[in-house]
């Protein structure tokens, strides 16, 4: 996520803009930038400064923000969505002749069809982010009147925003506008601000009021106002905030593990919505005619750790749905053993932060075979991104946790649009069934919530095995590799020793490991495997274990097996993976909280595995 802050008060402006800046850091970014209204001189002026990188460059470039006059601006730190990290693509955006500065947190989602429809009316754009398109809207509205034109923009543009706004003709006055990204004002005796989070500004202030959705706000030094988007004035209240700066960063959350598993909702949402449009998926990003989608014979998955799960999940998925064959393999594995692929083998590549090791080689591996390479990747201009022949960008937004949550959610998504993409192409997936899929894809962020809401049966339970030896889980199909998962994130936050199998497999061997009181987690969501799966638990139960059944709501026969059962809300069976790693997720995270271990960062364990 981006980060924002803005000022107005009698103080200079650009140093205040860098330390708040500096206090969002922890959001993760690559470029930023600042703009001060100007407004001694013949004209009213904006003087806006970017870099990419780091802070202390804009530090050195401003000394400190010394160098630029004036009390009155606005500052970003980028997570590049739209535009690789770079000094164009950074924040603030302006309109020609910097009539308009803006700042922008979240995503514009029909923002091709406006810049179109702008560049005909004579608008040029010089980034390739959807946040420009923002800045030239207000400049083409702006007629004196900032509340009117940011409320034409907000009934003109589609997505997620948090908008800080300077107009060069009106200094001293800051404006805020937002819808689905956070953003809040504080006011103080120094000034008056605004910040997507907490941090940026308890230094000055504890005194905010959180910027209700589709809420505009006009800021002076002394003044603060709240318009709806018919423009008229409302009255908002503010509130104290007590949290410290470590709490206020993960904004309220203990850890950030847990802000961001409840950050999925939102993470997942901004991954599909935008693919969607007129009710179909638009795979136009990858750069893949329908021919040549129709054209693949196969996927090659290639990923480490979770997102070899989620390539695990794709494989029922992807074959169930459109009916193309999806091999699957550990990147370590897949880089040596010199592999035999079909001639129109896609390889797909899946990584959160796009710089894991074996997966990077792994591409190189591919393409060096000649093969094309689509990375599914969180980070932009990340080294797989810049190497993969196209690239499907998961939207979650910087992701703090070593264990990721929001992350794999958000891969599981793009593996959802890609089989729809695919099985639209292959001619496997007819108009009914696309609009069934397509819409059952845009409930699943409501059914993620309806999940956390729950989460204190689940605490409740967790708190019950912090101890355990050992913690196996079960499943079946698309079970199996959510139970994969379930298992790793258990392990790697926790420490307890656990092990995840296909189901059919216990009475191979691992049935002997069963004995009293193990703790068994048996998942099932999928109808023709659930009797399976149901006497499974059955087999470990008459040997002692203590079994927790995950399943969807409605399989409440569940309850004559399990010790304790978990619901998850009903869906298409293919995507039931989104819903049911919600649960596993809570479970490791309350299993190791009770334990009073560092839940986000879990000894040995790195965010990015940048080496062998
Ligand atoms: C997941 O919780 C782990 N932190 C780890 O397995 C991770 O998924 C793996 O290292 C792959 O990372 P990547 O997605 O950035 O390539």
């Amino acid at each position: 996520m981006c980060g924002i802050v803005g000022f107005t008060g009698r103080q200079q402006a650009a140093p205040i803009l860098l330390d708040g800046l500096e206090k969002l850091e922890y959001r993760g970014y690559d470029s930023a930038g600042i703009a001060v209204a100007q407004a001694g001189g013949a004209e009213p002026s904006i003087e806006i400064v970017k870099a990419k990188g780091r802070l202390k460059v804009l530090r050195e470039m401003t000394d400190d923000g010394r160098s630029v006059s004036g009390t009155c601006g606005i500052g970003h730190t980028r997570w590049a969505t739209h535009g690789e990290p770079s000094v164009v693509n950074s924040h603030p955006h302006y309109a020609k002749n910097k009539r308009v500065a803006v700042v922008h947190n979240g995503i514009i989602e029909n923002y091709q069809e406006i810049r179109e429809k702008l560049t005909k009316e004579g608008f040029s754009f010089v980034s390739a982010t959807d946040t420009e398109t923002v800045a030239h809207l207000l400049d083409k509205y702006y007629t004196g009147n900032p509340i009117e034109a940011i409320s034409k923009v907000m009934f003109r543009v589609r997505g997620s925003y948090a908008l800080g706004i300077l107009f060069a003709d009106r200094p001293g006055e800051i404006y805020a506008v937002r819808k689905d990204s956070p953003l809040i004002v504080g006011r103080s005796e120094q000034g008056n601000f605004i910040a997507s989070d907490v941090p940026a500004i308890l230094k000055y202030t504890r005194d905010v009021c959180f910027i209700p959705n589709l809420e505009i706000v006009k800021l002076t030094a002394v003044e603060i106002h709240f318009y709806n988007v018919d423009q008229e004035e409302v009255e908002e209240t503010f509130s104290e905030i007590n949290w410290d700066t470590e709490a206020a960063e993960k904004g309220g959350f203990a850890h950030f593990m847990l802000k961001e598993i409840y950050e999925q909702p939102k993470a997942v949402r901004d991954t599909i919505s935008p693919r969607i449009s007129d009710g179909h998926v638009d795979l136009e990003e990858l750069g893949m005619s329908r021919e040549e989608l129709a054209k693949v014979s196969r996927l090659q998955m290639v990923a480490c750790g979770s997102a070899y799960h989620v390539c695990m999940t794709a494989r029922y998925m992807v074959e169930q749905t459109a009916r193309v064959p999806v091999d699957v393999d550990l990147a370590s594995e897949f880089r040596y053993r010199n592999p035999v692929m079909e001639k129109d083998t896609l390889v797909i590549v899946v990584s959160q932060s796009g710089e894991t090791a074996d997966s990077l080689a792994a591409l190189r591996e591919a393409k060096k075979l000649g093969y094309r390479v689509l990375g599914i990747v969180n980070v932009v201009g990340s080294s797989i991104a810049r190497e993969a022949d196209s690239v499907f960008y998961t939207w979650a937004g910087p992701e703090i946790s070593v264990a990721t949550t929001k992350a794999y959610s958000t891969q599981l998504a793009a593996v959802y649009l890609l089989a729809i993409g695919l099985g639209k192409a292959k001619g496997v997936i007819g108009e009914a069934q696309e609009t069934q899929m397509v819409e059952e894809l845009l409930r699943l962020p409501e059914k993620i919530e309806r999940i956390l809401e729950e989460k204190e049966r689940i605490q409740w339970f967790a708190n019950k095995f912090s101890h355990s030896k050992d913690i196996f889980f079960i499943g079946r199909g698309l079970d199996y590799a959510s139970s994969l998962e379930g298992s790793l994130k258990l392990k790697e936050i926790s420490y307890i020793h656990s092990e995840a199998y296909a189901a059919g497999e216990l009475k191979h061997g691992t049935i002997s490991l069963i004995e009293d009181g193990i703790l068994v987690v048996g998942v099932a969501t999928q109808k023709g495997l659930f009797e399976k799966l149901i006497s499974n638990m059955v087999e470990v139960k008459s040997r002692g274990a203590y079994v927790l059944g995950v399943t969807s709501y409605g399989n409440y026969s569940m309850e004559d097996v399990a010790n304790y059962t978990i619901y998850v809300p009903k869906t298409m069976e293919c995507f039931a993976a989104s819903l049911v790693v919600v649960p596993l997720q809570l479970l490791a995270y309350y299993v190791a909280l009770g334990k009073g271990l560092d839940v986000d960062k879990p000894r040995n364990l790195a965010k990015s595995v940048t080496v062998e």
